[in-house]
């Protein structure tokens, strides 16, 4: 495969680590963002609301790694002409990042794993559990850390095996660059299920200060998200879905990102000791 790879949400959790996972193996990597490198000379301007920024991104490509707009409550009516447009361009492959807590089918996200599939002939769906990233950066999970040595969710004593995004990514280089395509929904996580207590003992322990789990309703899970500045229909979804957690849905782990990539997926505690 020597056309270039399209990577959208290039600058964020697991893009970043896609781009440089592709090049890595000596292929070309289109960065694509709202806010591309000016250095990079392989980045492309890429605004899901502009469908006019499409035409340039898809040039001549030949796979495409989809991370579809995020907060939107609804993407679907953004992916599905970027997508009707890259196959008609000749796109071949399709590696689209979805949820764990998302199947096939369902609103939303559930939707693009049926048009993937439709579309293209080598189709694979990413349906990683929760991130790590969220417990640093700016995420709402880890502001409220710093600022309140608290992780508030829903989830009660439910559990769920937290991923590295960088886990998922080189699961994805694979996916992207692999001979034979991975034609499949792979479900991938870290080595543990955890609850959100366990994590938070983890983080105590980390950063030698203590950090407490709070257990709240759905709803004012959802006015907080709101109020850390989510839309409230997407904080609705967010929120709904620590509704699985809570009922034990999430609590499995899976050897895949082994599997595919040779190497074991990072446990939380090496990811906190690390970031
Ligand atoms: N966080 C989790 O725990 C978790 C778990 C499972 C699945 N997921 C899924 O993973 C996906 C990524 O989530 P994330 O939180 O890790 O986000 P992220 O990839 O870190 O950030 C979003 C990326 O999309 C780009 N982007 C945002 N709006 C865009 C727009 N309008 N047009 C073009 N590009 C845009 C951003 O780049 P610019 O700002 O530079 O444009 C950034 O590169 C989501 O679909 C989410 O549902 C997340």
């Amino acid at each position: 495969m020597t056309d270039p790879i399209l990577v959208t949400g290039a600058t964020g959790n697991t893009g970043v680590s896609v781009v440089a996972g592709v090049r890595d193996r000596g292929l070309r990597a289109r960065a694509a963002s709202r806010h591309p490198d000016p250095a990079d000379p392989d980045a492309v301007a890429f605004d899901w609301a502009d469908a006019g920024t499409f035409p340039a991104a898809l040039d001549g490509v030949g796979a495409v790694y989809l991370v579809a707009p995020v907060g939107a409550a609804d993407p679907v009516p953004m992916v599905r002409p970027f997508l009707e447009q890259a196959a008609t361009g000749g796109v071949r492959r399709v590696v689209l990042l979805s949820s764990s807590a998302v199947r096939r089918g369902e609103p939303g996200l559930g939707e693009i794993h049926d048009l993937v599939a439709g579309l293209f002939a080598e189709a694979t769906v990413l349906r990683p559990s929760w991130f790590m990233q969220n417990f640093v950066g700016n995420h709402p999970l880890a502001e409220s850390i710093r600022h309140a040595r608290e992780i508030v969710t829903a989830t009660g004593a439910g559990r769920l095996g937290f991923i590295d995004a960088a886990d998922i990514a080189a699961t994805a280089v694979v996916a992207l660059t692999a001979r034979e395509p991975v034609d499949a929904e792979l479900l991938l996580t870290g080595p543990e299920s955890l609850s959100y207590a366990d994590a938070a003992a983890l983080v105590s322990d980390v950063l030698g200060v203590p950090v407490r789990h709070v257990d709240v309703s759905t709803a004012e899970l959802a006015r907080r998200l709101t109020a850390a500045g989510y839309s409230a229909e997407f904080s609705a979804v967010l929120a709904g879905l620590d509704e699985r957690i809570r009922a034990g849905e999430q609590d499995f782990v899976t050897s895949t990102v082994r599997d595919l990539t040779g190497c074991p997926p990072t446990s939380l505690r090496h990811f906190l000791a690390e970031h």
